[in-house]
């Protein structure tokens, strides 16, 4: 039976320590093993972690000021960590197939042709910091294995500051809530319950048919808990929200007990802070979006209880997470009118189009690019570093399209403009059934191989990924 909702109190996950320096820039060691989490309450679960936990610690970074992770693994299996939304060199960034080989590992894993690297135990990934203040998130990237890696727990976030957000009024410290948000299904034993074809994760990728479109859960999770509550004071909260689910899509709103609505006054997006807030009634999150939100509880009594619910739910899958506003609180915060410099785009002459759709994988169905299945030795795109260039993404079903290395800004969807949710530096975004989506996107500074993929993660582990290179 699953637990009761809003029970349990919402973890904040630990911030990683830094251990010492590497070559001028902070050093952080995170080490990926296998750990036991509380997901359900009274129930133990088997997690891989980064450092045991789920989500992994926290990652706190400033512009500017370089840091390297230091990444051990002590897991069965390869893994490959990425930093989604990171401005990271080829090297760095997670290539699906620069795999670090388990510790002490000697079965003979064998690096792929001519383009993949094997380490040995350990790898350490630079981190530039050359990029705004934004939500960023790390998970394992490792080619065709992605989805079960990270339903086991291999996520964490990964938040770089700036100045200008620092001279903003915004809530600090406590009222500060990173939220990682997912779904998961569990097994009569209360372990993690993936639908794997190769449970040991070692040769055949993919997943049991009918999870094709993606692996979906009963049980929603925030910060590892399930429907968790917290307390608050009658003021206002940052929450930075991420959605880590492998396939499900969350719509978002703050329920008051009693009839009505909190309003979500968005002031950041994926890659960073908007120009100026924007209030929304409820915010549809695809997997691997964050939104950064400020939400005022002092709108409403104390006493009162706030739900955050997700309106493409049903039942269970239907509720989130709970605040309860217990207290009268002083509150120097404010919602700025403007926040911070967003240069618009402006594309040029270059178009190019990605069509996601089902299509056929080594002969079994599987979901492709253009066409085509994943190949890390093909380029799709040569794409000159400093150019703005439009790309159109097209669709057959959902498919939450990413890119790395550099963020995007959407032009239009559909017959129209942009939609309520695509204001802003995006890196990732949700392109709906039978939609065309272009973007103006610009790469800069780092010369080499990177992915666009759709990070639906089982599409994305049946080979709807293509190799692009900025030159
Ligand atoms: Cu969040 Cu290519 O990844
Ligand atoms: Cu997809």
């Amino acid at each position: 039976p699953l637990p009761r909702s809003f029970q349990v109190p919402l973890p904040v996950p630990p911030v990683a320590r830094v251990v010492g320096t590497r070559d001028g820039a902070d050093l952080v060691e995170l080490t990926q093993r296998r750990g036991t989490a509380e997901l359900l309450p009274g129930v133990r679960t088997t997690v891989w972690g980064y450092d045991g936990v789920f989500p992994g610690p926290t990652v706190e970074a400033r512009r500017g000021r370089p840091l390297v992770v230091r990444h051990r693994n002590e897991l069965p299996v390869p893994t490959v960590v990425h930093l989604h939304g990171g401005h990271t060199s080829p090297e760095h960034d997670g290539w699906p197939l620069d795999l670090v080989v388990p510790v002490g590992d000697t079965t003979g894993w064998t690096p792929h042709h001519g383009t993949g690297s094997l380490a040995a135990g350990v790898r350490e990934h630079r981190y530039p910091h050359d990029q705004r203040a934004a939500t960023l998130w790390y998970h394992d990237h490792r080619m065709d294995f992605t989805g079960p890696a990270v339903y086991r727990g291999l996520a964490g976030f990964h938040l770089v500051r700036d100045d200008v957000e620092d001279s903003l009024p915004l809530p600090r410290g406590d009222r500060e809530l990173p939220l990682l948000i997912c779904d998961r299904a569990f097994d009569a034993d209360g372990e993690l319950a993936y639908p794997a074809r190769d449970p040991a994760l070692r040769h055949e990728p993919g997943v049991a048919d009918e999870w094709m479109e993606g692996v979906l859960g009963d049980v929603v999770l925030v910060n590892g808990a399930a429907w968790p509550v917290h307390e608050v004071d009658a003021a206002r909260y940052r929450l930075r929200l991420l959605n880590a689910a492998n396939a499900r899509r969350f719509q978002l709103a703050l329920r008051v007990e009693g009839g009505g609505a909190l309003p979500l006054t968005q002031i950041g997006s994926d890659l960073g802070l908007l120009a100026a807030p924007l209030e929304h009634r409820s915010l549809t999150l695809a997997p691997a979006e964050r939104f950064d939100v400020l939400v005022d509880f002092s709108a409403v009594p104390v006493g009162t209880e706030v739900t955050m619910v997700n309106e493409l739910g049903e039942g269970r899958t239907g509720e989130v997470m709970r605040f309860r506003v217990v207290r009268r609180a002083a509150d120097d915060s404010r919602v700025p009118d403007r926040l911070a410099e967003v240069e618009t785009l402006v594309p040029g002459r270059v178009r190019r189009e990605f069509v996601f759709e089902r299509g056929s994988v080594g002969g079994h169905a599987g979901w492709t690019v253009n066409g085509l299945p994943f190949d890390p030795d093909a380029s799709q795109a040569d794409v000159p570093l400093g150019e703005t260039e439009t790309w159109r993404f097209r669709t057959d079903v959902h498919h939450p399209v990413h890119v790395h290395l550099d963020g995007f800004q959407v032009l239009r969807r559909g017959p129209g403009g942009p939609g309520p949710y695509d204001a802003g530096w995006k890196d990732t975004v949700d392109v709906r059934p039978r939609e065309v989506v272009e973007v103006a996107v610009r790469f800069t500074g780092h010369r080499g191989r990177y992915v666009v993929h759709c990070h639906n993660l089982e599409h994305e582990d049946m080979a709807m990924m293509a190799t692009i290179r900025t030159v």
